[in-house]
This record gives structure tokens, C-alpha cells and sequence, in this order.
């Protein structure tokens, strides 16, 4: 007997119907048919069955603090940073530990079962990282939660930021973090790059960085990062977040980074929600709209994966949780509006965030985990169209969360109908 059965499901590759059979947390059966009686059963309808979505780039310990304890009135990154430092010392850990558990609440809802989240280790005491271990222990039956130990006044414009930092991984913490383009100098950028990957290496850990998060065309670090991954043979446990300078480089210098950048096989997660409106606020008209180069480093075959980086909080007022609209906006601000590229989008919230993180490839398959959401979206270009209902999110085959259809009551000229947004979708030989 079956634990749960998920009949009818349309796969994000373009597989099926098919049915869809849990058993002891794992998919055991992914089948056209499968005859077979089960505890559970939940008819999708002909909708898209995805893996969970991925954020593989977060603030939990500033998330919901919105207006606390004030607003950022010029909507820029330094604000946004000198902003939180303001609101650091009024931190407590139940206060970050209630306002994390709130955001996962909200996450799992919206079917976003993976997220890493930098967690500010510049100042002592540190309370984000005490408050947001204890969180990754409560949530971790239904979210993976990964810490990145995030010196966010700079390793060495912090006076004690490495010890933090250091005393945060042997907290428990998971991922080195780090922000050169905001330490004092270049050279200091560099240093701080190369200290925080030799960290990283000594101790077998991931090291994902806030690189290049500016519109200064100067700003290179993303180089020096690429080349110590080399160096220490970190590969793939790399990331590049942010990366916004790119934009602002000349054809030429990025025409000999991002091969650089593929040869290291390095990770690049740039935040299109954040970025749209944090980017270009200098600029007078035309205004820059500071996404990384998304075709061109996707063309050289390195993994990119969208984040969302902040949800009601010092850097940004929005945010729903939604890896959705993350890839909406994604699309938008680029641009990039081919079938191809947008469906893309959605495996850059589902796969591909997964592969930055280092975690087990989600793909629905048997013998994968039974961890999978079930939209109100024929595929997922639509998924992202719509932004999708999360109509069931599953969880090492339990359904942890449910949200009726979306459906319409219309009373137009005397005329009563059903409207059903998913019944928009295009031809299938579009
Ligand atoms: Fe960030």
C-alpha cells in the first residue's frame, strides 16, 4: 500500500500525465499509470508537479523588520546596510527567531522548501546566528535551511569580523560569506576574497560571497574569486551572488571574465528583485537596471540561479516568498522572453538554485525524494506567468500544505461564469 498517490501530474520537463507514488518518504513509483491503492490520494488535474523551490540567497535574521526602526528613504544598498546596523544592537533572538519562523511559515506555504540565508556575523553578541541555528533545527522537518557566516560590515572594516566569522562555523554555521566590494579599499576586496576562500578550503566548507554588488565598472572581485577557486581547487562549492558590476563592464573585460568565470565552475546567483531597485540609483537617465549577465554566462555553461535576498526589510520594502515572481522579475529586468529562456527561469528557482547549494538533485524521479509542489499552471512558463497557486506542497511524502484553487465567481451583463486563470494558457505547439 501506497502512502500517497499524486495522479495525473504534468512534469516540469513536459512528461505525462503520469502518476506519481510515495512510500517511506520517496517517490517509488513515477509511472503513465499506477494501479495501485494508496493511504492518500490527490487527483492534480493535469497541472504541473514540480520539485519544491530553491532560494539559494537570503537575510533571514533581517527578514519582516520593515520600518524597524525606520524606513530606507533612498532605497540604496548603503542606506539599506547603514540601516541595519542601526537596528542591530535593538536585536533580541526571540525577536529574529519569531520573525524567521513567521518568513518560514510563509515559504512553506509558497512551496520554498530550500533556502540559504547569510546571517550577519560582523558584530558580537551574535544573535542572528544563535536565533537562526535554533530556527534551522525547528523548521528542518520541512525547510533545509543553510547559513552562511556573512561579515556584513566588511571582514576587515569590522575590527572583529574574522573572529565572528571564524566562531560562527564552529557554531555550527555552514557557508563562508563575505561582501568585498564593501571593504574599505580594492586591495582589501581582494584580500578578504582570498582569506575567506582559504578559510573555506582549510575547512572544507562552501564559500559564497556578495561580489560586485555595485554599479561601479571597477568593481572585479567576481575575478579574483573565480581565480582562487582555481587556485584551491574549490570549484563548485563557489558562489558569486549578486555580481551586478558585470553589467557596467565593457564587452571587452567580460568578454575575458566569464569565460574565467565557467572555467572555475563556479555558481552565479544574481537577486532580480533586489537589484531592479536597488541598482542605478545614481544614475540620472539612461538608468542602468543591474542584473548581472544572465544569456551570456548561461551561453558559457555556468550554473545561474536566481535569489530572492530580502523579503520587508532594510534593502526591501516587498516580497512574498514567491521564487515565482523572483523568476518574473528575473525575466523582465534582463530581458530574456523566449520559450526557451523562460522556462529556464523556473528551473533557475527549482534545479539550479539546488545545485548552488550543494544539495541532491530534486528532480521527480523514482527512488528521488518525495518533496514536490502541485500548481495551478499547465507548465511552468505558466507557473511563472501566473505566479502560480501553490495548490499542495509535499514534504518527504506529507502534504504540509494546501491553498484552494484559484477560481473566480464573474457576473458580467447578467452572465455568470467560472473564470480559472490556468485556462489562459497558449496552444501547445506555441
Ligand atoms: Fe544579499
Amino acid at each position: 500500500m501506497l502512502e500517497l498517490l499524486v495522479r495525473n501530474a504534468r512534469l516540469p520537463e513536459g512528461r505525462g500525465p503520469v502518476d506519481i507514488g510515495v512510500s517511506g518518504q520517496r517517490i517509488v513509483r513515477l509511472a503513465p499509470r499506477v494501479d495501485e491503492d494508496a493511504i492518500e490520494t490527490i487527483d492534480a488535474g493535469g497541472q504541473l508537479v514540480s520539485p519544491p523551490f530553491v532560494d539559494p540567497h537570503f537575510h533571514m535574521d533581517a527578514t519582516l523588520s520593515l520600518g524597524r526602526p525606520r524606513l530606507n528613504v533612498s532605497g540604496t544598498l548603503l542606506e539599506g546596510i547603514a540601516l541595519w546596523g542601526e537596528l542591530k544592537p535593538l536585536l533580541t533572538p526571540e525577536a529574529v527567531i519569531e520573525r524567521a519562523l513567521r518568513y518560514c511559515d510563509l515559504a512553506a506555504a509558497q512551496g520554498l522548501l530550500s533556502i540559504r540565508s547569510h546571517v550577519d556575523v560582523s558584530t558580537a553578541p551574535l544573535v542572528g546566528v544563535e536565533a537562526l541555528l535554533e530556527v534551522k533545527r525547528r523548521i528542518a522537518p520541512w525547510i533545509d535551511l543553510q547559513l552562511v557566516a556573512f561579515p556584513q560590515d566588511g571582514l576587515y572594516r569590522a575590527p572583529e569580523a574574522e573572529a565572528n566569522l571564524l566562531r560562527a562555523l564552529d557554531m555550527g554555521v555552514d557557508v563562508v560569506g563575505g561582501i568585498p566590494h564593501f571593504e574599505r579599499t580594492m586591495n582589501d576586496g581582494a584580500r578578504s576574497v582570498k582569506r575567506l576562500c582559504e578559510i573555506a578550503a582549510e575547512r572544507g566548507l562552501r564559500v559564497d560571497l556578495h561580489c560586485d554588488e555595485s554599479d561601479d565598472p571597477m568593481s572585479r572581485h567576481v575575478e579574483t574569486l573565480a581565480a582562487e577557486a582555481l587556485r584551491l581547487d574549490l570549484g563548485e562549492r563557489v558562489v558569486a551572488s549578486h555580481v551586478t558590476a558585470m553589467h557596467s563592464y565593457d564587452n571587452y573585460y567580460a568578454s575575458k571574465l566569464i569565460p574565467l568565470i565557467a572555467e572555475a565552475g563556479m555558481h552565479v546567483v544574481p537577486n532580480p528583485l533586489i537589484n531592479i531597485t536597488l541598482q542605478g540609483r545614481q544614475d540620472t537617465y539612461p538608468r542602468r537596471r543591474g542584473l548581472t549577465r544572465v544569456p551570456e554566462l548561461r551561453a558559457a555553461g555556468v550554473n545561474v540561479a536566481f535569489g530572492q535576498d530580502c523579503t520587508m526589510d532594510p534593502w526591501y520594502p516587498l516580497g512574498s516568498a514567491d521564487m515565482l515572481e523572483v523568476a518574473h522579475m528575473g525575466i523582465h529586468a534582463i530581458p530574456m522572453t523566449s520559450r526557451e529562456a523562460m522556462g529556464w527561469a523556473f528551473e533557475s528557482v527549482t534545479l539550479n538554485g539546488a545545485a548552488a547549494m550543494g544539495l541532491p538533485d530534486p528532480t521527480l524521479r523514482e527512488g528521488g525524494p518525495a518533496n514536490m509542489v502541485i500548481l495551478q499552471a499547465r507548465d511552468p512558463i505558466e507557473a511563472v506567468r501566473l505566479r502560480a497557486t501553490r495548490l499542495a506542497v509535499i514534504r518527504a511524502g506529507r502534504v504540509i500544505a494546501r491553498t484552494p484553487t484559484r477560481i473566480t465567481e464573474l457576473n458580467l451583463d447578467g452572465r455568470s461564469s467560472r473564470l480559472d486563470p490556468s485556462e489562459y494558457a497558449p496552444p501547445e505547439d506555441v
